[in-house]
């Protein structure tokens, strides 16, 4: 019998921290700003009405659902505006590349919910679906590709990397042995093959059993971590003296790269570490001042109203007016 729960609720385009989001980032008239995952445009809407007239909203995202959401959405909304389909890091570069300086650029990472609730896309547990996850239809690798070709071990450091899966060794070996008989085609047959992997009086005791490795095939499909180090390292040429670089995530996969980023630029040593912060040691300036150091979570108000804000966490900074790495300093005759 499969397992199906569903404590992946139906969601909204409700746009996590946006008030802090709009409050920290200051968009104001005239400006240039990137929404580096459009997804809804629940974010893009209300910067777009800062922005003003005089303003642009560059939405990138590698969904094409997003495009048709922008595409609608770019009738009402007061600015200029463009869209690039992409993935961001690439997006990014493309538009430093294009010699832009912009005064905003934000990331609201993972899934969008028109993702989630477009059940055949298989990122939920909940329903069943092919074992697909790809935000960008167009890519070639998919999880069913991952479930049915990869190692054991390859498996299993995924599910331990990218899920903190406790039982990643087990359910990478489930799933082997699995395919071996039958292949492993759907979410719910994965989702089986899964729970009967983990021990039964634990089975439930860190929510649904099929989360973690749900995560971490999405996390590898889409290689969300290795899309987070390049965009934000492309935020260093694209963003103006002064711009401000925000990211919400919804992990700590995703929040550690962000923190440990923004503490290297900042030049500031993580706490109790017994290194040399990245910018003192090259006594290189610091490329970004930390706003809000510690990060920023949702209101009592705002998880009364949305429950999937409850692990997200903001993180901003300021792009100080140091050079970006690999620019050419200038030799005195
Ligand atoms: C959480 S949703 C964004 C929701 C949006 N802020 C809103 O208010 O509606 C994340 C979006 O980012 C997109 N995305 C995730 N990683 C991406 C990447 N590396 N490049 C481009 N788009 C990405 C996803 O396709 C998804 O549409």
């Amino acid at each position: 019998m499969p397992i199906i729960l569903s404590d992946m609720s139906a969601s909204t385009h409700v746009p996590v921290l946006a008030e802090e989001l709009l409050g920290l980032l200051e968009p104001s008239a005239g400006q240039t700003v990137v929404d580096c995952t459009f997804g809804g445009g629940g974010h893009a809407q209300m910067i777009a009405r800062r922005l003003g007239g005089e303003g642009t909203l560059i939405a990138i995202d590698r969904d094409p659902l997003a495009r048709e959401r922008f595409e609608e959405l770019a009738r009402e909304l007061p600015c200029a505006v463009r869209f690039i389909r992409a993935g961001y890091a690439d997006a990014l570069r493309e538009l430093a590349g294009e010699g832009l300086r912009v005064h905003a650029v934000y990331f609201d990472l993972g899934m969008s919910s028109m993702q989630v609730d477009t059940r055949e896309r298989g990122f939920s547990y909940s329903y069943d679906a092919p074992l697909d996850m790809r935000m960008d239809p167009d890519q070639e690798l998919t999880a069913r590709e991952i479930v049915a070709g990869w190692d054991e071990r390859r498996l299993a450091q995924i599910l331990r990397d990218h899920g903190e899966e406790r039982y990643a060794g087990a359910i990478a070996r489930a799933i082997v042995r699995r395919r071996e008989g039958d292949p492993i085609e759907s979410t719910l047959d994965l989702v089986d093959t899964i729970a009967a992997a983990i021990p039964a009086p634990v089975r439930f005791a860190a929510g649904h059993p099929a989360k973690r490795t749900f995560q971490a095939l999405r996390i590898a499909v889409n290689d969300e971590l290795g899309e987070i180090d390049r965009g934000l390292a492309a935020t260093e040429q694209l963003l103006a003296p002064g711009g401000r670089l925000a990211v919400v995530s919804f992990h700590s996969l995703e929040d550690r790269r962000v923190k440990q980023f923004l503490r290297d630029r900042a030049g500031a040593a993580p706490k109790g570490s017994r290194h040399l912060p990245v910018a003192a040691t090259k006594e290189a300036k610091p490329l970004f001042r930390l706003i809000a150091p510690g990060g920023v979570t949702a209101s009592k108000a705002e998880l009364a109203q949305n429950p999937r804000a409850r692990s997200a966490r903001l993180r901003i900074a300021e792009r100080t007016d140091a050079p970006p790495p690999g620019t050419p300093t200038e030799v005195a005759a």
